[in-house]
This record gives structure tokens, sequence and C-alpha cells, in this order.
């Protein structure tokens, strides 16, 4: 190459990577590369015209991600943020417009959740060149609506840093929803106030299984711990600022030895009960046809409510073993009177009960899709399904059963989550669910009418923890695939690209999570 034609190179060089796409994810749903750039420095000020907390956020987020110390005034240059109602037709709630020129950066967003992540997309490009932002236009908004990471805290008790910093990276991938899988046979770990002893007793037990379902061997330390209502209520404040929604899972009727553990008269069984130290489903089942025990749920709701705004409660509701339910008179009675021909309609008409009741507080109940009394176990008896029908105002999350059964209760009316087990456990080894086939995965299953697709709020991926009691070996299961489902809860299916985001991952994410110790699991990536 002469030198006339190595500048041509270096120029020609140069523009194309100044106009290259960055690395975001989500990926948004629209972007436009423009010509110039925008230094972030010292002298960028912030002019807000949103709610303060996105500024506060704003300013710590690019303090502590590049060490940049932006003022809340005009500077050299600005960050312009507007909540304008006005463009709610274009972005909805949560999305957000983003024009980057060289004297300023504006977000706008219909509602404060639009500008925060915004924010969220702005962090992603300072984080890859502060001083050479990109002139771009950005318009974007989520797929879904509902983009759920669940942590299993029963099993193993992680505390609120841990929360807290899991909250923190959720928002970065824009997820809004963090379902907080609180109760279950092996702990409980939420501090109700009228009942004492639910975290006196039932927060602890003596050892825990370890090595699989099926392994002999125990560790013999006491395993324990819970959240105090202050503790709560401050973990659900942190969560609202970054504009994700904390949903309570309180489970019923099985999956409660902890509670039965606490209150012996709660369980359907006379054996003595005690909290269980393996982690199969056990015979903790309520006895539902006692009257004192329907009260116990209501008043451990009611303290719920007070704790978490959410609209949406989750009760659980899955692997109920109704062995514990044959021997007890109370049930049969209770058979006799309402005519109810097997265990599965019992359930039904203990969980419509508690729909109504959730419901009339004015929230919406959620439960796993075993409340909708069909045979999706293996271990259930085919003469076991309910003839009656789940009520139409409570919400079902699938992790089990085909599209048929998602198509059955869009029909009737319900609003669904699809967490289908096979492509969204967390818990799963990543020979079982690679990086490619969680990222694959699509909430609104192909042959289900698309007319059904508001009542289909999104997926929610499930960090259960029966055999992760490290925050390292937490990591490793969440990160990276939490970010493969972040991006298919966001973005469009036509605009998923599992090249385009394994790259991001590498450039983008990786650097992010070892700045902030995340163990993410590196062999995930393809080669
Ligand atoms: C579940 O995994 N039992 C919901």
């Amino acid at each position: 190459m002469n030198t006339k034609s190595t500048i041509l190179f270096i120029i020609l060089l140069i523009s194309v990577t100044a106009t290259a796409q960055p690395h975001l994810v989500p990926f948004p749903q629209s972007i436009e590369m423009r010509d110039g750039h925008f230094s972030l420095t010292a002298k960028t000020g912030i002019v807000n015209r949103s709610a303060p907390n996105n500024a506060r956020l704003l300013k710590k987020y690019i303090e502590e991600d590049i060490h940049i110390n932006l003022h809340e005034q005009p500077g050299e240059n600005h960050i312009l943020l507007i909540r304008e109602k006005s463009l709610d037709k274009l972005l909805g709630e949560e999305g957000y417009r983003m024009s980057i020129s060289p004297d300023s950066i504006v977000i706008e967003g219909a509602a404060d959740a639009g500008v925060f992540y915004g924010i969220q997309t702005l962090r992603q490009l300072a984080a890859q060149n502060r001083l050479n932002i990109p002139c771009l236009q950005i318009t974007d908004k989520p797929e879904y609506s509902w983009r759920d990471f669940m942590l299993d805290e029963a099993r193993h008790f992680k505390g609120a840093t841990v929360v807290k910093q899991l909250l923190e990276e959720m928002a970065y991938l824009k997820m809004n929803t963090f379902h907080w899988h609180l109760t279950d046979d092996q702990g409980w770990r939420i501090e109700i106030k009228k009942y004492p002893k639910l975290t006196q007793i039932g927060a602890y037990r003596d050892s825990s299984q370890i090595g699989g379902w099926n392994s002999p061997d125990y560790d013999t330390n006491i395993h324990g711990g819970y959240y105090t209502q202050d503790e709560i209520r401050e973990i659900v404040a942190f969560a609202a600022e970054r504009h994700i929604n904390i949903v309570p899972e309180i489970e019923m009727p099985g999956h409660t030895s902890a509670a039965i553990a606490s209150y012996p008269n709660l369980g359907s069984l006379k054996t003595p009960p005690y909290v269980p130290s393996f982690f199969n489903p056990f015979w903790g089942v309520f006895n539902v046809a006692d009257p004192q025990v329907m009260d116990f749920i209501h008043d451990v709701l009611d303290e719920v409510f007070s704790l978490f705004p959410s609209r949406y409660i989750h009760i659980g509701g899955d692997e109920v073993h109704s062995e514990s339910w044959e021997s007890n008179s109370d049930i049969t009675r209770l058979m006799n009177a309402k005519n109810l021909k097997n265990y599965n309609e019992v359930q039904m008409l203990f969980t419509n009960q508690i729909a109504t009741f959730i419901h009339d507080k004015g929230r919406i109940m959620i439960g796993w899709n075993d409340i909708m009394g069909k045979n999706i176990h293996e271990w259930a008896d085919s003469t076991n399904e309910s003839s009656h029908k789940l009520v139409p105002y409570a919400a079902v999350q699938f992790w089990k059963g085909d599209p048929a059964l998602i198509a059955e209760a869009l029909k009737q009316g319900h609003q669904v989550i699809n967490s289908s087990h096979r492509y969204t456990y967390l818990d799963y080894s990543y020979e079982k669910l690679p990086l490619q086939k969680a990222y694959e995965f699509s909430p609104f299953p192909k042959d289900v009418d698309p007319k059904y697709k508001p009542l289909l709020l999104g997926s929610g991926c499930q960090m259960w923890s029966e055999w992760i009691p490290q925050v390292e070996e937490l990591h490793r299961q969440v990160f990276p695939r939490i970010a493969a489902y972040a991006e298919l809860g966001w973005t469009t299916e036509e605009q998923k690209n599992f090249a385009r985001f394994s790259t991001a991952l590498s450039q983008l994410l990786a650097p992010h999570w070892e700045k902030n110790n995340i163990k993410w699991y590196q062999e995930a990536l393809p080669e």
C-alpha cells in the first residue's frame, strides 16, 4: 500500500468503526447510527425533567461504572432526562427514545420507567467508549411486560446483600419483576408478626442434603436465616427505585413443612413435624378443611399485602402430595359435603377461595400451573383431574405441560407467564440447558392464536437453590443465562440474533460482571 491508500484505508476504518453498532443487551427495537460523537466527561451536566430518582441513579451509575462525577446542572454538554406523558402511544410505560448528538444526550419516556431504561442503555454505551459515545437515535420498548427472575431463598438463604446485587444486575438488563420464593418445605424466610414461630422454628433446619436428589449425604451444619419486615420493606423500596416489582411467593397448600413444623395444627398428618433437611417434595400439606388453617393463611397474606405493593401475589400451588390428605377425616368430610371427587378438586376449591380473597383485596393471585387441576405429573393418578375450573381472575405460571395447556388457560381468560422448565430453569446444568437453548426460547408458543398475545404477560427464569448453598455457585448458574432471558423478554423475535448477542456478552457484559464481582460461567459462551 502506498501512503495515499494507507491514509484512505485508515479513514475508511475510522468511519466504519465510528458508525459500527454498539453492543447492547437487550438489543433495542430500532437503532440508527449518526455521524459524530458525544464526549462524556466531568464537565457533562444532567438536566432532569423526570423523577429525581432517575438523575440520582444516573449519577451513581456513571460514577460507579466509569468513575466520572456528573453534576445536576447544565455543563459543557448535557444529558437531558424528560418524562413526557404524550409519548405513551409510541413508547408505552417502559419504552424510551434516545437521541445522541455531539452536544446532548436526550432520553425521553412517557413514564419514569422508560427514562430509567434509557439510562441503562446509556450506561452500556458509556462502558464501551465514554469519550466517544456515537451519535445515534434509538426508539425502544419491550416486547413483553413481564420479565422475571425468580430466586428460591427457602432452600438456601442468601440475604439482602446478594439480593440487592441481583436486583442491580436485573436493572442493567431491563428486567422488571423479581419473583421471591420465600417459603417452602425446607425454610420459611419472611417475618410474620402474628406468627413468630414461623421464623423462630421454620427458618432453621439442622442439616442439608448434599450431592443430589437421591444422595444419602448431608452437611450437618445448621442452615437458616430470614428477612425481618423492616428488611423486606427496604429491599422492596430498593427494587422499586429500579422499576422492579417484587412478587412474593408464599407456598400453599403444599411445600409447607416449615410452616407446619412451626405450627403443627396447620398440617394434615398427625406425624410429628420438623423442617426437613432433604429436598424432595415432602408431606407438608395444609389441612385446608380446617377453618383455623384458612384464618392463618388470611392473616399471613394480610401482612404480605402490607409489605409488598405488588398487584400480583404468588401462592405456589405446585406439587401437592395429596397422600397427606388421604387419612385426614376433615378432608374426607369436606369432600363429601362439597361433592368433590378427587384431591385435585379439593385443591381447586381451596385455590379458588384464596384467589377470591386476594382478588377482593385488589390484587391478582398467581400460581404454578398445577392450580389448573390437570395431571401434569408423572406421579399423578390419571383419574385425579379436576372437573371444576380455576376462577378466571387467577394468573397461571406455566412450568410444566405442553403448549395446548397454555392455549387452554388463555382461552379461559387467564393471564399467563411461560416459564417452561426445559428452557428457563437456572438450576439445570449448562449441558442440559445451554446458553443458546435458553436464548432461543419463545414465551409465546408457536401454535397458539396470536389474538391471545395480550394475556401472555411474558416469561420468568427460575433459580431453584436446593444445590446452591454458595453465592459463587448461584452466580455461575444465573450468569450469563439471565442475559438471554432479558433479551428474549425485551427484544422482538425478528430482532433476536444469537451471534450478535454472544458478541455483546463477551464484549460488554463479561467485563461489566467481572468488575461487579459476579462469578459468571465462562464456558457457557460459544467457542
Ligand atoms: C416447581 O418447579 N415445582 C414449580
